[in-house]
């Protein structure tokens, strides 16, 4: 399973390439909000940043809601960098520009997705990735990876070649489930994956190991 950061943050994106756990980042109009950047142009500008920071697929989301718009707004982030993945959301024009950018050889994420329906309709249109946001079907007391093991069963039964990218994964155990049902992808942030590193039997033999090794020093 491919490992993205889900935040817009040039730090973490730069600890977690240090880190060596990282395939690529995911951001959202949300994120790139929290790190305060003003104006398109330094929009593009932090793009192309975080695309020299890691070596993999980094999904840029576009504003319109049009097909024309988007299609002018992908163009425009496809070129500033070749690992830029247009993110378009799961919408009329979406699917209509999904379908454009996929044959004119651009990737594509298709986001906010929350049912099968979605998914399926977004392979239909040749998207790279699909984006189901596993946490905020919880947060409204859906199963979100439940939602993962779907769309696993129907791409495989057809070999659709979209690749799963489980969004808005919050914590540990929602990477586990996802490694479970087969996600291709999970996207978090830094510090659900760094809390899969914690574990007391770790700590506890770490400590044993270096109080023995000072013993035998004396
Ligand atoms: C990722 O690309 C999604 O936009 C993101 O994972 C959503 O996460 P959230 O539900 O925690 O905001």
């Amino acid at each position: 399973m491919k490992f993205f950061i889900d935040t817009a943050n040039l730090e973490q994106i730069k600890e977690a390439v240090q880190l060596g756990i990282i395939d690529g980042v995911t951001t959202n109009p949300s994120l790139m909000a929290k790190e305060n950047i003003k104006g398109i142009d330094n929009i593009y500008q932090h793009y192309k940043e975080i695309c020299e920071i890691v070596d993999g697929p980094v999904s840029a989301e576009v504003i319109s809601l049009d097909y024309e718009g988007m299609i002018e707004e992908g163009e425009k982030l496809a070129k500033l960098h070749p690992n830029i993945v247009v993110k378009v959301p799961i919408t009329a024009d979406g699917l209509k520009a999904i379908r454009y950018f996929t044959d004119n050889g651009i990737k594509t994420n298709c986001t906010l997705i929350f049912s099968a329906g979605q998914a399926l309709l977004a392979a239909k249109c040749g998207a790279t990735y699909v984006s189901p946001f596993v946490g905020r079907l919880d947060d409204i007391s859906h199963d979100g990876v439940d939602l993962i093991r779907q769309i696993v069963d129907i791409y495989s039964n057809y070999g659709f070649q979209t690749q799963i990218l489980a969004a808005s994964v919050r914590h540990p155990m929602h990477i586990i489930e996802c490694a479970e049902a087969g996600a291709d992808v999970a996207t978090c942030p830094l510090s659900s994956m760094l809390a899969l590193l914690n574990h007391p039997l770790t700590d506890n033999g770490l400590k044993q190991f270096l109080k023995d090794y000072e013993n035998s020093q004396k």
